[in-house]
């Protein structure tokens, strides 16, 4: 259930709390309801993120040698950093992220997304596929990110690669062969970021004024490479899979009586692409009655969470701005909830706006398809293309195909 925990969210039978041992035996107490959830992540004194990052299948020693011999470092930084350093960190990486910034980055995103969005039209009109993972939504979060924060010019393809590499090696259940190609790659990207940490503009250069080390700059770029665009793929991904299979709310976006950022909120609470984060209980304690020892891994679903019937009214259904819809915990809560929220949220609203007409009347040739993973969606494509009138039935209407 761990890593495919997306495909169980509408399953009612968990307990509050659930005991699940993971591939390697290791433990892991699974925290189903949204108020235990919210409690768990407001209250960093007992159950700490430093957790956040650890490899859930440990590493063998050929791959913690590539590692290493890459200058492989973590240290805490935001999202696994209880320490004193958090809230300097955060409020720099905040700054760089703060909306008016965001804002000013709309008009552009706007443009770029309506250039693609007629010529992904233009494809489909033609009667070809298109795969809206790719030629849409994979590459948007790391260019508006790039401006923000001044990234140096790697090629979107090897982040990419590396982000998803990363996201593997920290959070899948892997084999040793995988893992020493994924460290591999990880690695190599390390020594890439290392030197831009070093003589990078921008938040780079933030954080060295500020004083902090190399490592902690080079983690948290690290960190912002891999949560700071490719989450935000990968929601987008979900998020027009979803609206594929939802005609009656992409005809309420038409008619203007469905607001976008309504959709974007659901969208959030239904197609999480975190399904699950992690604490690290720092002293015996209980959770909604279940005992959890000091050191447990306490592993939050996000997703599930999002759809307790104590919090929305309809929680298995796509109903823009019902009650409790905006209550999800897809950005986490409390001290390290997610500092890129408005910067997903406006990117999400510019990809919902410009391109849910494409659409209307499509057959989803290819649902995305998501790796095991314990928390991050991946999802690999979404191919559509527009359905044809059958042969002999030239009026026929397009249909509307719901999701496959
Ligand atoms: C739909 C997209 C996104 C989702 C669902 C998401 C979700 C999350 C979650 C669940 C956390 C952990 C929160 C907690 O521990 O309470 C987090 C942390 C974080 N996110 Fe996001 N995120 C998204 C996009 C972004 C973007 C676009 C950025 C920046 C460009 C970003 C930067 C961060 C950072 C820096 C943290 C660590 C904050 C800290 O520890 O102080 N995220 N995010």
């Amino acid at each position: 259930m761990l890593f495919r925990s997306w495909a169980q969210v509408a399953d009612t039978r968990w307990p509050d709390v659930a005991r699940v041992a993971d591939h390697v035996g290791v433990e892991h107490l699974v925290v189903t309801r949204h108020a235990l959830v919210r409690q768990v992540l407001t209250d960093p004194v007992t159950f700490r993120p430093d957790n956040a990052l650890d490899a859930v299948t440990p590493m063998p020693v050929t791959a913690l040698r590539v590692l290493a011999g890459h200058r492989f470092r973590l240290p805490p930084t935001l999202a696994n950093n209880s320490g004193a350093s958090h809230p300097e960190i955060r409020a720099i990486v905040a700054d760089a992220l703060h909306p008016a910034r965001v804002a000013e980055q709309r008009p552009w995103l706007t443009a770029l997304v309506r250039e693609r969005v007629t010529r992904l039209s233009a494809t489909l009109d033609a009667g070809e596929p298109v795969d809206l993972y790719a030629e849409l939504a994979a590459d948007l979060p790391l260019l508006v990110l790039a401006r923000l924060v001044e990234l140096p010019d790697a090629p979107v393809g090897a982040v990419k690669e590396f982000a998803r590499a990363a996201l593997e090696l920290f959070w899948a259940p892997l084999d040793a062969d995988r893992q020493l190609a994924l460290a591999t790659e990880v690695g190599r990207f390390h020594g890439v970021l290392r030197d831009f940490a070093a003589t990078g503009g921008g938040l780079a250069a933030r954080l060295r004024a500020a004083g902090h080390s190399p490592d902690v700059v080079v983690g948290a770029l690290f960190f912002l490479l891999v949560a700071g665009q490719e989450t935000t793929s990968q929601f987008l991904t979900l998020l027009l899979h979803r609206l594929a299979g939802e005609p009656a709310v992409r005809a309420g976006l038409r008619a203007g009586e469905v607001a976008v950022a309504d959709v974007v909120e659901e969208g959030l609470r239904l197609e999480p692409p975190i399904v699950t984060w992690r604490r690290v209980a720092a002293v015996d304690t209980t959770l909604g009655g279940t005992a959890v020892p000091a050191g447990s891994s306490v592993v939050l679903w996000l997703a599930r969470a999002g759809r307790d019937p104590a919090t929305v009214d309809a929680p298995d259904e796509f109903r823009p701005g019902q009650r409790g819809s905006r209550r999800h915990l897809a950005f986490g809560a409390g001290a390290h909830r997610c500092v890129g929220d408005v910067l997903a949220r406006m990117e999400a609203a510019v990809v919902v706006a410009e391109a849910a007409p494409l659409l209307d009347g499509v057959t989803v040739v290819r649902p995305p398809w998501c790796p095991d993973n314990l928390t991050f969606r991946m999802p690999d494509a979404f191919v559509v293309r527009r359905a044809t009138d059958p042969p002999g039935f030239p009026t026929a209407p397009r249909l509307d195909v719901a999701r496959a």
